[in-house]
């Protein structure tokens, strides 16, 4: 018999630190792009666990995979073999540039692994240019990655090596790169800075600056990876390749897992003893992600995340032009964002009323991240309760 639901919440009060601001609805069950709370109220999820369940919520074949596994197997220690671990590792490289991975298990640990990577790739250089807006997670050294104040409670007042330029600036960059300077480090897309998509040539650019200096180019695609914005991964769109790629949320179909893709020649600095996480790529976490490609390829979601992606923004588009509160709405794929002419957390709030979940970030931002499964018939539904809402006002 599960608690009431005020229960759930002063025990949360009393026995869980409160980093978090909470939503008070004790969610219980989760069905494709439909989430459940304890009260019964069913809501349309078009932000399913911030990005993570890119398949929707316990998608079958991801479910099936996971509880065979848990069967078989649930951990042993990296010191040995793990079947599903390499074939995991092919799949990733198959799709996208041939290179070697290591697995942990969330974005931020992905992103520490490549900073790492790179700084013992370039040895004695150690500096990393990264973009304002950027969003790069929370460990000490991602916060410094990240390039924005805000995030950044909690560090010593040392210099960590990051060197912060305008998000979409080629010159910027240019001008920030120094002798110490071993690499950049640029989210394909800017997911938490406001689904920010650059120009065309941007990371290109980006590319050839790093083939020129001899610098390495590292993508953050822990949140643009794994399929959300309709490629394997968003610097696809572009026609670009990085020596180090980070990848987690989405990842694993629901289940958490991180890791990095490396070049070859990059990866193999990487040694025995230089980096470890005990559970990462765990037998578990790494028969989600399996079944989450699997299912992406059988199914041919890559295309209809695409598809999805536009009528969003087609329907998002239509509003536009006719409620002028709406100033921009901009992403690829299963990664839409809806820039709002004024703060949106009210509008998000009474969306939830609606049914629906969505997110707001930068104030004024507003983001879909549906599932890759979802169908046009729950887009549409979702951009019906949008309308409604936003139809009375901010
Ligand atoms: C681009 C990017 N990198 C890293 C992270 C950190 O991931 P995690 O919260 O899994 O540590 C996030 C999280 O939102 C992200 O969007």
């Amino acid at each position: 018999m599960l608690a009431a639901t005020e229960e759930t919440i002063a025990q949360y009060t009393k026995y869980v630190i409160g980093n978090y601001t909470r939503i008070p609805a004790v969610m219980v069950k989760g069905e494709g792009s439909y989430l459940w709370d304890q009260d019964g109220e069913k809501y349309l999820d078009l932000f399913p666990g911030w990005g993570v369940n890119g398949l929707g919520h316990c998608h079958p074949d991801v479910v099936r995979a996971v509880q065979a596994q848990a069967a078989r197997l649930t951990h042993v220690a990296n010191n040995y073999y793990l079947e599903n671990q390499g074939r995991l590792a092919q799949m990733i490289a198959e799709r996208s540039f041939g290179g070697q991975c290591f697995f942990c298990n969330s974005g931020a640990e992905a992103v520490e692994a490549a900073i790492k990577l790179a700084r013992i790739f370039c040895e004695p250089r150690y500096k990393i240019i990264t973009m304002t807006n950027s969003f790069h997670g929370r460990t000490s050294m991602a916060m410094v990655a990240t390039a924005q104040p805000k995030y950044q409670k909690g560090l010593p007042p040392v210099d960590l090596g990051f060197t912060y330029v305008p998000f979409d600036d080629v010159d910027a960059v240019k001008n920030a790169i120094d002798d110490d300077t071993c690499a950049i480090m640029v989210e394909p897309i800017q997911g938490e800075g406001g689904v920010n998509v650059p120009a065309d040539g941007y990371l290109r650019a980006l590319r050839d600056l790093c083939d020129e200096r001899g610098l390495l180019l590292i993508f953050d695609e822990v949140t643009t990876g794994s399929g959300r914005t309709g490629k394997y991964y968003a610097h696809q769109h572009f026609g670009v390749e990085p020596d180090i790629m980070t990848m987690a949320k989405s990842m694993g179909g629901g289940l958490a897992i991180g890791g990095i893709e490396a070049r070859q020649d990059v990866a193999e600095k990487l040694v025995p003893g230089t980096h470890a996480s005990t559970f990462g790529g765990n037998p578990i976490a790494c028969s989600g992600a399996i079944a989450k490609l699997e299912v992406i390829d059988r199914d041919g979601l890559l295309e209809h995340s695409i598809r999805i992606g536009d009528l969003l923004k087609e329907k998002l588009l239509a509003l536009k032009d006719r409620l002028d509160v709406i100033a921009d709405v901009r992403g690829k794929g299963c990664m839409i964002g809806m820039e709002l002419t004024g703060p949106g957390a009210d509008f998000v709030k009474r969306c939830m009323q609606a049914g629906l979940l969505i997110n707001c970030t930068h104030d004024t931002v507003i983001r879909f991240y549906p599932s890759m499964c979802a169908t046009p018939e729950e887009i549409e539904q979702g951009a019906a309760i949008v309308e409604e809402v936003l139809g009375a006002g901010l």
